[in-house]
């Protein structure tokens, strides 16, 4: 289920506009920054794997997004090739979807920068992830770090997407999305629909910590290519409900993020059980994460099996081909974006 952000809150899709909305464009990025790790799986891999069978669907490798921030070049490929390697091992399915790698289609930066001169600076001063990043990565506020919104803005607004699924933490940089749109349509005349924001409704996934978002970065995840064993090794240790001192005493799986995990690969009857359980102290916590790990390996052996049979050099090829499709969109959009915005059209040559 889809939930829609209509000016901040949630709306829930009905049921049949779903089935309705295969011509409907949606997009969605994801950075090469680190491994994928169940929070990714749960918060937008698994969802991606539904929506490429019910939209037209472009998935991008956001690498230049990914270089605002300090890296090594060598890495960045590396990164690169083995996420869409991985998505695809997830079940995205290149025949479904349109996946690409977003520098394979230089529209993006062309259209980014025409968007920067309809995007008021006031508007980029007041994106929070710019504030954060800027905290995180005071030697090196780039002006890349700045314009990250607009960027992003180019990558929806290029193939006129109508549907954007992300974490509640880009729900702002959609709604600038949409001043942008605004804007270039008023000054130039209306070129790009207004993409709306769509939130998974899966809990909100916590790291093994208990605390923090799962991150690579806060080394409190659980990697999508675990194998079974390093899965229970990382479970072991994770952080449950801090009242449960005891085996004897009542959990509370409420507020448990082993429970939510469990929420999200165990089978519905079996987590209503163990909610039951949990608070009647029938269930230890050793066994409850003996009994999610086994679910969690479950449903990824076969993602790491799709991985180990997934070429590099199949990956790539896989790539060029989504890049060769978006560009025939990317360059359609351009055309007109050129003409409107009054770019002197460059004649072929006699
Ligand atoms: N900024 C997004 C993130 O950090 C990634 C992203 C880049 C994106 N371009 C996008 C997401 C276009 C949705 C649509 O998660
Ligand atoms: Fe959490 Fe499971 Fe322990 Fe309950 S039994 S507190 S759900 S780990």
């Amino acid at each position: 289920m889809l939930y829609f952000c209509a000016r901040g809150r949630l709306v829930a899709a009905p049921a049949a506009t779903e089935v309705m909305t295969l011509s409907v464009r949606l997009l969605s990025g994801i950075q090469p920054t680190g491994e994928l790790h169940v929070g990714n799986y749960l918060g937008a891999i698994r969802n991606w794997v539904t929506l490429q069978r019910t939209h037209e669907a472009f998935f991008v490798v956001v690498d230049l997004h990914a270089m605002t921030v300090e890296y090594e070049p060598a890495a960045m490929r590396a990164r690169t090739l083995d996420l869409a390697r991985t998505l695809l091992a997830c079940g995205i399915d290149a025949t479904a979807c349109t996946l690409f790698v977003q520098s394979h289609v230089p529209e993006h930066t062309e259209l980014a920068w025409i968007l920067n001169c309809v995007t008021s600076m006031g508007d980029l001063q007041r994106m929070t992830q710019f504030k954060d990043k800027a905290a995180q990565h005071e030697t090196n506020i780039n002006a890349g770090l700045f314009t990250y919104p607009v960027l992003q803005a180019a990558d929806i607004l290029l193939y006129k997407a109508k549907v954007v699924p992300v974490g509640e933490d880009q729900v702002q940089h959609i709604e600038l999305t949409r001043e942008v749109a605004r804007r270039f349509n008023s000054r130039f005349g209306v070129t790009f629909p207004e993409p709306a924001a769509a939130l998974t409704n899966s809990a909100r996934i916590r790291g093994l910590d208990g605390q923090a978002k799962m991150s690579k970065s806060l080394n409190n995840h659980i990697p999508i290519l675990a194998p079974p064993d390093r899965i229970a090794e990382l479970l072991r240790p994770a952080f449950t409900d801090p009242a449960r001192l005891r085996r004897s005493d009542p959990g509370h799986p409420e507020v448990c993020n082993i429970f939510a995990l469990h929420k999200g690969f165990t089978a519905g009857e079996r987590v209503a059980q163990i909610e039951q359980d949990c608070r009647t102290a029938r269930i230890g916590c050793v066994d409850c994460k003996r009994i999610l790990a086994r679910s969690i390996a479950e449903e990824l052996a076969v993602v790491r099996e799709r991985y180990e049979a997934l070429s590099p050099d199949a990956v790539e090829e896989t790539l060029a081909e989504g890049a060769r499709r978006a560009a025939v969109t990317a360059r359609a959009t351009m055309a007109e974006v050129r003409e409107r915005a009054g770019l002197l059209a460059r004649r072929t040559p006699a």
